[in-house]
């Protein structure tokens, strides 16, 4: 029996993490962020209530399961708070239900300010971030001057690292991306505000969770983004700057890879992406459109458009191969009820040859032709449909071949938002 899960994007993100964490929180002690920042929104719909989060780990509907943010995680301590407050107006927030690793790093309002002036500089070659600050803010992790959450507890501390960062971003704000710098005084006291509403959740995240492994607590591991996003296995530079990878959940909080039971990919039973960059399989026009308006495929965070395509196998065994993937969840099956038809790609045609491994390089995946095997619609109603083989004929086909190009097992299929609208195969903690 798997006790420690990880779950991950096994697309460009967006895959339906945020529902499947909330379903398998069920079976999960604690659920931990362990990577990216408010890049991120996962969507939880439980009846009529919509949740949307962007730090807070998706398993915090659950009272009494502990919810983790992470090490590798990168904090934007107002929305935050905003997120705390927003549970809190709902009657859902338990403080207690909370911890903050002392080692996630703190977006600074610079980090934001970076993110956009230079998305503005890079033009038509922008990256299409969001705008929140995750790039700078792991650039600084990286380079050693970042600013932890630990050090939000003192004071004296913060205001040194601040002033340090500030010498050199003030003059790169002013002098290189001509807009205005920062007061040292204004972005400290606004922290210390702020401190004082999650320095009581900051611990020693790492040690808990090796503590609770000791009492053989299960932990879910929720990522964020997703494998094909990677900062090095994903389509660079048009990526996020975190590993989103499976791998990343024992660096990113402070546990063992050995402590991991099963990895688990999410998939959709298409593709989106939002930002830039390659994507084979995109359509355009009304198949477009037609897959958008059916998803609801507009961004959680940014409200963005998603672009749309159809599934790519190709990308799928590259996922499985980077992540080790165990099983794989396939959402949003719903989406294609209506369709007449529905195409799967096998592999790519590249230079005369078909080629089946995934490249990462832009310059390839521009030129790569997807080639595709081609399905008929179901045409039916999938949603409410509570087992595998109560789902049209055509439909569990889909399902099966998908698997069978993935080289992965399917474990759940999701045919609707709410938490019900979801068929279990074989529960992955089982
Ligand atoms: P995440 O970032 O991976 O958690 O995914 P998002 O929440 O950004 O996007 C997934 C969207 O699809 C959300 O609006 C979900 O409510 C919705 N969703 C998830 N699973 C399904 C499904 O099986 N069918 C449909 N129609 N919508 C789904
Ligand atoms: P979830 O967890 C989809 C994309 C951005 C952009 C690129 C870099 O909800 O699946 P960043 O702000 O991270 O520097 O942007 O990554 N991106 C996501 N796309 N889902 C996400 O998160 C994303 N987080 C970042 O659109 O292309
Ligand atoms: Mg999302």
């Amino acid at each position: 029996m798997a006790k420690n899960l990880v779950i991950v994007g096994a697309q460009w993100g967006d895959e339906g993490k945020g529902k499947i964490v909330d379903i398998l929180t069920e079976s999960a002690d604690i659920v931990v962020r362990f990577q990216g920042g408010n890049n991120a929104g996962h969507t939880v719909i439980v009846g009529k209530e919509k949740y949307v989060f962007h730090l807070i780990p998706s398993g915090i509907l659950h009272p009494g399961k502990i919810c983790v943010i992470g090490d590798g995680v990168v904090v934007d301590p107002e929305v935050l708070l905003q997120e705390i407050e927003v549970l809190k107006s709902r009657g859902i927030f338990r403080p207690e239900d909370l911890l903050i690793s002392k080692n996630a790093h703190l977006i600074m309002p610079y980090h934001k300010k970076l993110d956009t002036a230079r998305e503005r500089l890079r033009g038509d070659n922008k990256i299409g971030t969001t705008g929140r600050g995750i790039g700078p803010a792991y650039e600084d992790k990286v380079s050693r001057c970042g600013i932890k959450c630990g050090d939000l507890l003192n004071e004296g501390d913060f205001r040194l690292k601040l002033k340090a960062n500030l010498l050199e971003k003030n003059h790169y704000i002013k002098t290189i991306l001509h807009e205005d710098g920062f007061e040292i005084h204004e972005i400290y006291h606004q922290y210390m505000t702020l401190a004082a509403g999650i320095v009581p959740f900051i611990k020693n995240t790492s040690k808990f969770l090796h503590e609770a492994m000791g009492f053989k607590k299960n932990i879910l591991f929720e990522g964020a983004q997703g494998t094909l996003l990677d900062i090095d296995h994903g389509t660079y530079p048009f990526v996020t700057s975190s590993n989103t990878v499976a791998g990343a959940a024992a660096t990113g909080s402070g546990i063992g890879p050995s402590r991991i039971d099963a990895v688990i990919g999410i998939t959709k039973a298409y593709t989106t992406r939002v930002g830039e960059g390659p994507f084979p399989t995109e359509l355009q026009g009304a198949e477009a459109d037609r897959l958008r308006e059916q998803g609801g495929e507009y961004g959680a965070t940014t409200g963005r458009p998603r672009r749309c395509g159809w599934f790519d196998a190709v990308a799928a065994r590259y996922a499985a191969r980077i992540n080790g993937l165990d099983g794989l969840v396939v959402t949003k099956l719903d989406v294609l009820d209506n369709l007449d038809n529905i195409n799967i790609c096998t592999g790519y045609r590249y230079n005369g040859k078909v080629i089946d491994d995934f490249p990462t390089e832009t310059s390839i995946l521009l030129k790569c032709e997807p080639v595709y095997e081609a399905f008929e619609g179901w045409k039916a109603p999938t949603q409410g449909v509570k087992k595998f083989d109560k789902l049209p004929k055509k439909a569990q086909a889909y399902i099966k071949r998908l698997e069978k190009l993935a080289g992965v097992e399917v474990m759940m299929v999701s045919v609707g938002a709410n938490r019900d609208d979801s068929i279990m195969i074989k529960d992955p903690f089982k």
